[in-house]
């Protein structure tokens, strides 16, 4: 009497080969109707392209893919939309400058030769979609003046609008802060309540665990487990995943010295609208010191950053490495004094995506050994580097000649932080240095860190991941609208009470504490 439901995806042996690698390796996947199913494994275990199969993007060697019990073919995402799928991939895709409602419209259905959009048709239908799914967000907003969060809506909106029934989400967490990831998950609950089934990929098993049903785990291109949320810990995720246990960050013994590397006076940086969004900043970071700064996306971190590396511009105040004044030196004389940087956005700033790895692993560095000889480009001494820092960073790839696009996400990132810490830093300013690093490439990453905190390294950490900054941080300032306006102990505080400092709720109670 128990009718068993046809389940919405079914995956059957699928195979994908690429230049030397196996990503997918015979997969299967079964994703219940209604469900909330997680895709979790290391880095480069073949996620996203399972996920860009089953989204038409990418061709499959082999397998059988079945749409709710129905076989299906797919050459392109318009196939796979057809058939209720959509996708909402990392690097959002949309316009700028054009409203939420102009976004929506150009991403549906290609345009008719000849036929006019009717924007009329199209509010009405896009306000339904927003109400019947109770998501907020107003349909004339230019995606300009969105937060990330906002932003992310507007792509599962977008998706929702075509008809999506089925909905994958590539790493949606990655970019959020703590508070966008909840409202992201009350959205996902409610789509599940209306009959969505919904299917994405993270790194934060403690967030798996919260707002998933079921997990598939994979490894190395094969299907490993999949198990049910409320059967397992973290720990058993970690255990499938990587076969280890789940690392935390520790605040180890202090190896802060007297002696400062960084100090930064008095920057502000002005707005467009003339208004500063880095106001009167002052820190120093000391050699063998982590200095965390914590804030929320959109508080001057990025100004601020921008204007200590070389990227952004400054309109008061000065900035001094090891001694000397750095203020008025271009990106390159910067990173040549010693100032490493890890970037917030891989793609914009930190890599070439169609350029070699080898290449790659010298942006930056162009001008001095293992990759020039004098006048030219080492090539051989590039390669060299390259290849050590691809073992020593445990960078899975099958060679240092392929291109950086042909790396996983994970593998890029853990690519540029190898680049960044064997470059003999005297200064690391890491913006969420393991953003969508699996869990044991993460424990690496952090002992790097600390290893190079106790031969001096002096480190400025932005991140989002509160747990991150509260065990590696010697001491976390809080950013809140441009100004630094608290000094905490990482020892004696909790995510929680670090949350709302951010928000700005633990500053009002504690009467604006400077
Ligand atoms: N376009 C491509 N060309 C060549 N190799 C690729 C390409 N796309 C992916 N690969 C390789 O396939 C494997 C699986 O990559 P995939 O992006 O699916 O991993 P992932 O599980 O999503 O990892 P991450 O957690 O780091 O995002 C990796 O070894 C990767 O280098
Ligand atoms: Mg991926």
């Amino acid at each position: 009497m128990n009718e068993r439901t046809t389940p919405a995806i079914e995956l059957i042996g699928i195979t994908k080969r690429f230049p030397g690698v196996i990503a997918n390796d015979d997969v299967n996947l079964t994703v219940q109707q209604g469900e909330i199913h997680a895709i979790c494994g290391e880095n480069g275990a073949g996620k996203s392209t399972l996920m860009k199969i089953l989204y038409g993007m990418q061709a499959a060697d082999a397998g059988v893919m079945r749409v709710n019990g129905a076989e299906v073919r797919f050459s392109s995402p318009t196939d796979a939309i057809a058939a209720g799928i959509g996708m909402v991939h990392q690097h959002f895709m949309l316009a700028g400058q054009l409203s939420v409602l102009e976004n929506v419209i150009l991403g549906s259905e290609p345009v008719r030769l000849g036929r006019l959009i009717d924007f009329g048709e199209a509010r009405r239908h896009l306000t339904e979609v927003i109400e019947s799914y109770g998501l907020s967000i107003d349909p004339d907003d230019l995606i300009d003046t969105l937060e990330v969060g906002e932003r992310q809506r507007v792509e599962i909106i977008k998706v929702l609008y075509r008809g999506a029934k089925i909905l994958i989400l590539d790493e949606p967490t990655a970019v959020l802060i703590p508070q966008e990831v909840e409202e992201l998950f009350a959205n996902l609950r409610d789509l599940k309540a209306s009959g969505s089934t919904i299917i994405f990929i993270d790194h934060k098993l403690q967030e798996v665990l919260e707002i998933s049903d079921s997990i598939t785990v994979i490894r190395r291109g094969k299907t490993i487990a999949t198990v049910k949320a409320a059967d397992v810990t973290a720990g058993d995720l970690a255990e499938l995943m990587v076969g280890s246990e789940l690392p935390t960050p520790q605040t180890t013994e202090s190896t802060v010295t007297a002696e400062v590397a960084l100090e930064v006076q008095g920057v502000t940086v002005l707005g467009e609208d003339k208004r500063p969004v880095v106001d009167d900043v002052s820190l120093s970071v000391h050699k063998g010191e982590i200095l965390g700064i914590a804030g929320i996306e959109g508080n001057g971190q990025s100004q601020l950053i921008a204007a200590l590396v070389g990227t952004g511009h400054l309109d008061a105040g000065s900035i001094r490495l090891l001694g000397n004044d750095i203020t008025r030196s271009n990106v390159r004389h910067r990173r040549e004094a010693g100032i490493a940087y890890v970037p917030q956005d891989r793609h914009e700033e930190g890599l070439l995506l169609d350029a070699p790895l080898w290449e790659n692993a010298m942006l930056g560095h162009q001008t001095r050994s293992p990759f020039s000889k004098g006048f030219w480009i080492d090539r051989a001494g590039a390669r060299k580097r390259t290849e050590e820092i691809r073992q020593e960073f445990d960078v899975r790839t099958p060679s240092v000649d392929v291109t950086a696009r042909a790396l996983s996400g994970g593998n890029q990132q853990k690519l540029i932080i190898g680049r960044e810490m064997t470059s003999g830093p005297a200064v690391l300013i890491a913006a969420h240095p393991t953003r969508g690093i699996d869990v044991g490439a993460q424990a690496d990453v952090w002992s790097e860190i600390r290893a190079a905190r106790s031969k001096g390294l002096a480190t400025l950490l932005i991140s989002a991941d509160l747990d991150e900054l509260i065990g590696l941080s010697d001491t976390i300032v809080v950013m809140f609208h441009g100004r630094l306006v608290a000094t905490l102990d990482p020892a004696e505080i909790d995510p929680r009470t670090l949350g709302s400092y951010m928000t700005g709720a633990a500053l009002q109670t504690a009467g604006g504490q400077e």
